[in-house]
């Protein structure tokens, strides 16, 4: 599959002296995604290598990563199975919907058998040899690669480089794109749930890269969780670019950015990259918080 994802740079309340740019890789694929496509990319190529022909992978009932790889699954001839957390849970939500349109069967399984991934596929899967397992988010040194290869694409070169970090392994292949290209970019990484340590750990054990920060201030109180302050900040800036955000994810990462800004953490003259990973289909999940 073929990578579009333009450079576009972005003025919406910016100080002149300051340059952001916005790596549009939510434009990569309707429904493969933002991150997506470069998290299963090397996944899928290995599960081809082990001639295996079903991936089975983990999420929530609004996971883009479950979407992504039911698709991703279906255009490249596999089969898909998603465990899906929370037995109780509406199978005809938008985002469950599509997986089950692009051929995904779903496997509903309780809050606490949901913890242990590799019990579950073992269970379900011992004995079936074509299963492939994917890890919840794709998290995986072939997600990191993926991910590194989008400093390859970069015409430029930048003093920041702002995303938001779910399991990590975006922001680890991020770090690792900048040390295969000797770069000086400092990496924020806006973390957007109260996993911190996991997050702090992970990074630590899959890259060399020392010149990042990790921003644990613009979770908003816990995964998914809203404030007037961020829907209101997201609304304007979706309304002066026509970008469209997500308040789980790109959200946060941006508003971030601001206040960066506002903190001179980046400064006058500097050049800054917000990477944006997708995520929008699960708007449609959220439209009571985002009214
Ligand atoms: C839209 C979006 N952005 C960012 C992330 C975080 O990526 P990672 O899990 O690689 O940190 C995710 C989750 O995978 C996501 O769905």
């Amino acid at each position: 599959m073929e990578i579009h994802s333009p450079l576009e740079q972005i003025q919406f309340e910016i100080p002149s002296s300051i340059e952001l740019y916005i790596k549009r890789d939510d434009l990569i694929h309707p429904f493969i995604s933002g991150n997506k496509w470069r998290k299963l990319k090397y996944l899928i190529q290995t599960a081809q290598l082990q001639n295996k022909k079903t991936l089975v992978t983990f999420g929530g009932a609004y996971s883009n990563h479950l979407l992504a790889t039911a698709c991703a699954a279906a255009l490249k001839g596999f089969k898909s199975v998603g465990f899906v957390r929370g037995e109780e849970l509406d199978a005809s939500n938008h985002t469950l919907f599509l997986c089950e349109q692009f051929g995904m069967k779903m496997i509903f399984v309780d809050r606490i058998s949901y913890l242990n991934k590799a019990e579950l596929f073992e269970k379900y899967f011992s004995n079936n040899k074509d299963a492939f397992f994917i890890d919840e988010g794709g998290r995986s040194d072939e997600a990191i690669l993926g991910c590194s290869e989008l400093i390859d694409e970069l015409p430029q070169t930048f003093d920041h480089i702002v995303l938001a970090a779910g399991t990590g392994s975006t922001f680890c292949g991020i770090l690792n794109g900048c040390a295969k290209h000797h770069l000086n970019t400092k990496v924020h990484a806006v973390v957007v749930h109260k996993g911190i340590q996991e997050i702090v750990d992970y990074t630590i054990s899959k890259s060399t890269y020392a010149h990042y920060s990790i921003q644990d201030n613009y979770y908003f109180g816990a995964y998914a969780k809203t404030s007037s302050d961020l829907i209101s900040f997201m609304k304007k800036f979706q309304q002066a670019t026509g970008i469209l955000l997500d308040p789980v994810y790109t959200a946060k990462a941006l508003f971030a950015v601001y206040d960066l800004i506002q903190q001179a953490i980046i400064q006058p003259r500097e050049k800054v990259l917000f990477i944006h990973t997708g995520g929008l289909i699960g708007n449609l999940g959220m439209k009571d918080k985002l009214q």
